[in-house]
């Protein structure tokens, strides 16, 4: 454009104004069709290539967090990961969107318009040309004082998600507690520190972008300038001198989008180490180079001297313990709250894996086999159940692919869960509401125990499956699990009697230690623990349970 102006200029002193400007309007007309073309395929191709780069670097952050990884996340906030996903994401999607968009046009006008103007006076294009120096060197110190700021930014942003996640998956607490001024003020705090530090950031990018601005503006004086002489001197024609001014001009935007180039390059610098953070990061447990997949299991569990401590504890949460299962047979595991219980239950599908010893099924150590292989063996209800917001039917087959409406209702009948389910309107369609919400605290234990049914393993671990049913229903799930656990071997974790008596095998645990071990009539007879237990609480439990 400044070139076509500038022609048109010398070209209407010379031969006279009407040609010129015809001509000038008839080429501004194609360039100006031309560049909206360009315009057109760059954001195209610039909106195009930055969301699938976000699209891909989002699926590789929810694959990293939804692989078998267990205890990575007892070292990481919910709601920091999910502003990693999702806030940090888009700060690297944004600077790549801008790059393709604006960098390479930005460096290529810059370049481009610095070769003409030196070619049509080198004296006036150098001088021009050397304004960016200075500039460069700002954006330079820019980039590095915003790098720290905007990396404040993105972890602040990271502290608010989590605030925000925490409170609302709690919101109930929050209420039954009267602590709403609590978590306002807690969120305040947060989102007034991204407020902030947004605002520092911003002013820094400012002040830095409008110096740089300054100091090129500084060249059109000196173009001006030094153009005068070069007109006087007739090295220049007074159109020459017009281009001049023009392309400086152009130059200009470059510069300023230095500017921004540099504050989003840092922003997204600071994302981007976050984001690696998190696919970086290795897990402790993993699956051996030569893992083989875990085959048919007949159910023989050995724990040989088997310890575990959890990272950055000095005190092993399970020690030295060992025993044996046969298949099929129930072993109960006992012992006050903090003894190791169900931590010693999820060494076995190795949530974590042992410090010393080794865990052997069938013979094999399962550090051997496959993590996946291994997992899909062994059926697991927790102690703290999760159920997601979905259907009935949905939460019962989760993780089971292509399961028949008959294997679902079988697994409800066997839980003890059918009966209520078809009360429900809707039946196995019925939504139980965000984590289950809608459904009773024992509902849920069995919602969690008939998804297990379903899963049909060889290997059962039941924790604290029957403790917020009445007895009532804990003696139909028992009568129900027996028929389950028949020819499994079973892990459980209860508190009541009824349940433990008629394991194959206690253990009694005691700060991660084994300290008695046997039958319920051994146990009994050796007048230890167990028999104190026994008569303190369960005993009672018991006789409860004979009265009609
Ligand atoms: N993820 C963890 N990181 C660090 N320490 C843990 C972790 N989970 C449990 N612990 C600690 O390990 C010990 C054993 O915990 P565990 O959950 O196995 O007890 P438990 O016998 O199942 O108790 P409860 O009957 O209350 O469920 C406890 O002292 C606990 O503080
Ligand atoms: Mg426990």
């Amino acid at each position: 454009m400044p070139w076509i102006i500038g022609t048109a200029i010398d070209e209407a002193l010379e031969t006279g104004v009407r040609s010129a400007l015809f001509s000038l309007g008839t080429l501004i007309l194609i360039t100006g069709a031309a560049r909206g073309l360009f315009a057109y395929w760059q954001s195209y191709l610039a909106e195009a290539i930055s969301q699938k780069t976000a699209f891909e670097i989002r699926s590789d952050l929810f694959q990293k967090l939804a692989s078998d990884r267990y205890g990575f996340h007892d070292r990481q906030n919910t709601g920091a990961l999910m502003s990693k996903v999702t806030a940090d994401v888009g700060a690297v999607q944004r600077l790549v969107n801008t790059a393709l968009l604006r960098g390479a046009s930005m460096i290529a006008t810059f370049l481009i318009i610095a070769i003409v103007m030196i070619s049509t006076n080198w004296r006036l294009g150098i001088v021009t040309t050397l304004f960016a120096v200075p500039v460069l060197w700002r954006a330079m110190h820019m980039s590095r004082r915003l790098r720290s700021t905007w990396g404040a930014v993105q972890r602040e942003t990271g502290n608010m998600t989590t605030v925000l996640q925490e409170s609302i998956a709690g919101i109930k607490v929050v209420k039954a507690f009267g602590a709403s001024e609590h978590v306002e003020r807690q969120f305040a705090n947060r989102s007034g520190a991204v407020r902030d530090l947004t605002y520092s950031a911003t002013k820094q990018f400012v002040f830095h972008g409008s110096l740089m601005t300054f100091i090129f503006t500084c060249a059109t004086g000196a173009v001006l300038w030094l153009g005068a002489h070069e007109v006087a001197s007739e090295r220049l024609t007074p159109g020459e001198l017009a281009t001049f001014i023009l392309y400086v001009g152009m130059m200009t935007m470059p510069v300023r989008m230095i500017g921004w180039m540099v504050n989003m390059f840092s922003r997204a610098h600071a994302a981007g180490k976050r984001i690696f953070d998190v696919l970086d990061s290795h897990s402790e447990v993993v699956d051996r180079p030569n893992a083989q997949r875990m085959g048919e299991v007949d159910g023989t569990v050995r724990f040989s001297n088997v310890s575990m401590s959890y990272q950055n504890t000095n005190t092993p949460a399970v020690n030295n313990v060992s025993f044996q299962v046969e298949p099929g047979q129930m072993v109960a595991l006992l012992g006050a709250s903090g003894s190791g219980k169900s931590t010693l239950a999820h060494l076995i599908p190795r949530f974590y894996d042992v410090t010393d010893g080794s865990i052997t099924i069938d013979g094999i150590d399962i550090r051997d086999v496959t993590l996946h292989s291994l997992r899909k063996k062994i059926g697991i209800v927790m102690q703290d159940i999760f159920v997601f917001g979905a259907s009935i039917k949905d939460n019962i087959s989760y993780g089971v692919k292509n399961a028949s409406v008959e294997d679902i209702t079988d697994a409800a009948r066997a839980a003890q869960l059918h009966d209520f389910i078809e009360q429900t309107p809707m039946g196995y369609e019925t939504w139980i509401g965000e984590r289950g919400v809608r459904l009773s605290g024992g509902q849920r234990q069995r919602l969690s125990i008939a998804r297990t049914i379903l899963l049909n393993p060889p290997l059962l671990i039941l924790d604290d499956s029957t403790s917020s049913v009445d007895t009532i229903t804990e003696y139909q799930i028992q009568r129900s699990l027996n028929t389950i656990i028949e020819g499994r071997t079973t892990f459980v974790i209860a508190h009541r009697l009824s349940t433990v008596r008629q394991a194959d095998l206690i253990l009694v645990l005691e700060k991660g230690q084994i300290v008695e071990q046997g039958s319920h009539d051994d146990l009994i007879k050796s007048n230890g623990f167990y028999r104190k237990i026994h008569d303190l609480q369960l005993q009672p439990q018991e006789e409860q349970l004979a009265q009609p």
